[in-house]
């Protein structure tokens, strides 16, 4: 304390705002957005759907969803100019980079996205960052493959518009397979929104300084990327694969995660809010046994997991820590049996939470939150006299 000043390094005690689109209860692992649990959202809801119910607040009704969709559908094109930016990335640029990049740079294409908009213009923002961050994903992957880009096709839904985006070549035919696309829309699903996360609190700080949508969710794009926030799912898959390598030998790594000095933590594990099972880790656990057994894949990386969370359930450092797998530990089992390649799953991640991050700016600017700029506790040096450079040691 110092003053009227507490700090409260990384917020671990410090509410940022209030909130009414997602509820989390760390101890008993619960999650519902705006009231509705996740498990119900994940097996009957669509993408979509849920995207309308936590930006809007409700589940739409028929007519309202129909116009939602046709919506987005409109506006699925990105400028042409984008290719040239798209053009300028070195083949080995990390999706995620180019995401950013590419997101921020429709602050640059509509202008009247900064400060404050009426109504039409932060509607028109929304669906159009709904719309275009699929394409702008899909197109950052084939930069990266160095493949011709697919323009979307509006007879497709959301989820298989992106894979067809993602993995149609001029040379073939490509039928989305049902199978993924269902898995991809569950997934998105519970990737959507989940109260003040590292992500989303950074959209929200942007935000707040009336930047435009588009400069925020491009800041949370940047926040996710860190291997401790998103790019957890990359680093999980990663180190599974150095596992399997290693002759599948997953006590050395438990104790290496124990021991502080190695610098290794188990990726996938922990969170600051559960503490118990995330529930949304449970869930993806499930689904991923059915989508590797309904695509015919065995996937070793899966045994390796599971023996993984065995271990550490059992092991005193992960108990008293109360240490669980989190949403990262099983989605890139998933996505990889989807051919999603490593380096797009948190584009993956970025795809699945646009919506939370759009509902929690809208949500930001009607409540009218004043621009965010917390306070420090000094610790430098007390006031010191100019030395001119001869004066210096
Ligand atoms: C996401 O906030 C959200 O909601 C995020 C997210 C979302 O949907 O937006 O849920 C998505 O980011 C999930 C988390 C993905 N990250 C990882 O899987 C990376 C590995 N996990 C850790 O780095 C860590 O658990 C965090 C970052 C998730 C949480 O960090 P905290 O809350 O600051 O906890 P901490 O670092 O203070 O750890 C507490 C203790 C420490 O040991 P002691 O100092 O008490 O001895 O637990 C240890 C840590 O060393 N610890 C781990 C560990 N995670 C924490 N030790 C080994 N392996 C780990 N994974």
């Amino acid at each position: 304390q110092s003053g009227f000043i507490t700090l409260d390094r990384g917020f671990k005690n410090t509410g940022s705002t209030k909130s009414a689109i997602t509820f989390l209860d760390g101890e008993n692992g619960i999650l519902r957005y705006r009231g509705y649990p996740i498990e119900q959202l994940a097996e009957k809801s669509t993408f979509l759907e849920v995207a309308y119910l936590l930006i809007y607040g409700e589940l739409p009704s028929q007519p309202e969803l129909d116009k939602f969709l046709q919506e987005i559908r409109i506006h699925t094109l990105v400028n042409e100019d984008m290719k040239k930016i798209f053009d300028g990335f070195p083949i080995n640029a990390h999706p995620m980079g180019i995401l950013s990049a590419l997101v921020c740079s429709l602050t640059a294409f509509y202008p009247e996205s900064v400060g404050d908009m009426n109504p039409e213009q932060e509607h028109l923002s929304i669906i159009r960052i709904l719309a275009k961050m699929p394409t702008i994903a899909a197109w950052s992957y084939k930069n990266h493959m160095g493949h011709p880009v697919n323009y979307p096709k509006n007879r497709l839904d959301y989820c298989s518009n992106f894979l067809y985006m993602m993995f149609a070549l001029p040379v073939e035919e490509y039928e989305v397979n049902p199978v993924i696309a269902d898995a991809m829309n569950k997934l998105l699903i519970l990737h959507a929104d989940h109260e003040q996360n590292c992500s989303t609190s950074t959209v929200r700080l942007v935000g707040s300084s009336r930047a435009s949508l588009y400069s925020s969710v491009s800041a949370g794009i940047n926040a996710l990327w860190g291997p401790l926030h998103g790019g957890a799912n990359q680093e999980v898959i990663e180190m599974l694969e150095s596992i399997k390598a290693d002759g599948g030998n997953t006590n050395k790594y438990i104790e290496m995660a124990k021991n502080k000095a190695s610098g290794f933590r188990l990726m996938g594990f922990g969170h600051r809010v559960y503490k118990n099972f995330d529930p949304r880790a449970k869930i993806i656990k499930k689904a991923a046994d059915q989508v590797l057994t309904q695509l015919g894949i065995k996937d070793p990386v899966l045994d390796i997991a599971q023996q993984l969370e065995e271990a550490a359930l059992h092991d005193e450092y992960f108990i008293e820590r109360k240490l669980y797998p989190n949403v990262d530990f099983y989605s890139g089992i998933i996505y990889r049996a989807l051919g999603i390649p490593t380096n797009m799953f948190t584009v993956m991640f970025a795809l699945g939470r646009l919506p939370g991050w759009i509902a929690q700016w809208k949500e930001m600017r009607e409540s009218k939150e004043p621009i965010g700029r917390p306070r420090q506790i000094y610790t430098g040096y007390t006031e010191r006299n100019y030395l001119g450079i001869k004066e210096r040691k």
